[in-house]
């Protein structure tokens, strides 16, 4: 097949992330017969250095005209000074508003390999892990009213949810409860917030249409705690955007490593934003030991679900399983007696094995 792709490597580790996985992207080109092109743009800080801004109209346009999008990470130090509503972050916020991609998949599951990775006791990862957590990205805090007084002594930022909008990400947590263990866990802050109160309203009017979903609903601290005490009682969590966030990144350490994780981001249709979850790591930049697994694994994710190529998605999961079978790990994973390579090396290794 064909697909238009475009790239957005961003800031710091993004473009040593985002090389790697087109990399392995045109492996797989190469290897099934398929044609992607590659279109890469500026988004985040290196938006705002060539362009004043963190995202461009014409950069939105470009991504809103693509088969589907993958993203590197955005933001760091250098431009920490910039006013709120140019800072890289908004470029990020405003991309996801306006590709309308409302549902953020965040898989985690244990790499068996990496198991050492995990702070848990083994005794509570000794039954399988796998949970999607699906974040609501478009709405919430993110995206109210900002104040801030005069005398900048005081500051409101506004939680706002429509029913629609969690309807609509309700409907595809059901749905991929059902195709899955047939479980649903809303997370929500109802002992507390109007916003949860909605959000859980809406949850239990929708459960009554998918009898063969187990629902269950949990406030955000209890489920903090059960992710760290029985995370395996997870299938699908459905939450808002704050919530998600934060949720997460504490799965992520659960699956040992942040710079695993991939991420997909969909709207209605099948275009959608590929981005590993963690962010730019200032620190380690140009250093060729950035872990570009979660980027590489967003890729995977982007054949599955933009593109419909189940079987090549697979084939990028498998690569990336074998590599670590085989011992090799980025600094942020390395163990007493497996290898380490760079991030150059570990996308070269899957490359390969495509
Ligand atoms: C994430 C990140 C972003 C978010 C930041 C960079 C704006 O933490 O994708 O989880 O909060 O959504
Ligand atoms: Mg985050």
């Amino acid at each position: 097949m064909q697909a238009h792709l475009v790239t957005l490597p961003g800031d710091y580790i993004g473009p040593e992330i985002i090389a790697q996985a087109v990399k392995v992207l045109e492996a797989v080109a190469r290897r099934y017969g398929h044609r992607f092109t590659f279109d890469e743009r500026k988004l985040g800080g290196a938006s705002i250095d060539a362009f004043g801004v963190p995202l461009t109209e014409e950069t939105l346009a470009a991504c809103n005209a693509a088969d589907a999008v993958l993203m590197g990470s955005v933001g760091g130090p250098k431009w920490d000074d910039v006013e709120p509503a140019r800072r890289p972050e908004k470029g990020l916020l405003a991309l996801r508003k306006g590709m309308g991609v409302f549902a953020n998949l965040r898989p985690c599951t244990i790499h068996p390999q990496l198991a050492g990775a995990c702070p848990l006791r083994a005794d509570i990862i000794a039954k399988p892990i796998d949970i999607m957590i699906l974040r609501e990205l478009t709405g919430d805090i993110y995206f109210g009213k900002r104040w801030r007084a005069e005398d900048r002594k005081a500051a409101t930022d506004e939680m706002a949810y429509s029913e629609m909008e969690v309807e609509r990400l309700a409907r595809i947590g059901f749905e991929m409860a059902k195709k899955r263990r047939g479980k649903l866990c809303s997370v929500d802050k109802a002992n507390v917030l109007e916003c949860s109160r909605l959000w859980r309203e809406t949850v239990q009017r929708l459960a009554a249409q998918y009898p063969e979903v187990e629902v269950t609903y949990m406030y955000v601290d209890n489920a903090a705690m059960q992710l760290i005490l029985r995370p395996s009682q997870f299938d699908v969590m459905i939450t808002g955007n704050l919530f998600g966030d934060i949720l997460s990144d504490e799965s992520a350490a659960i699956a040992g490593s942040l710079g695993m994780m991939p991420s997909a981001s969909l709207g209605s249709g099948t275009r959608g934003l590929y981005e590993p979850i963690h962010g730019s790591a200032p620190d380690i930049a140009g250093k060729d030991i950035a872990n570009p697994l979660g980027t590489i694994l967003s890729g995977a994710l982007l054949l599955r679900h933009s593109l419909g190529l189940d079987a090549e998605a697979a084939a990028i999961e498998r690569a990336v399983s074998g590599v670590l079978d085989e011992g090799y790990r980025t600094a942020d994973i390395a163990a007493p007696g497996t290898k380490t390579v760079g991030c150059i090396a570990m996308g070269d290794l899957v490359a390969a094995r495509i």
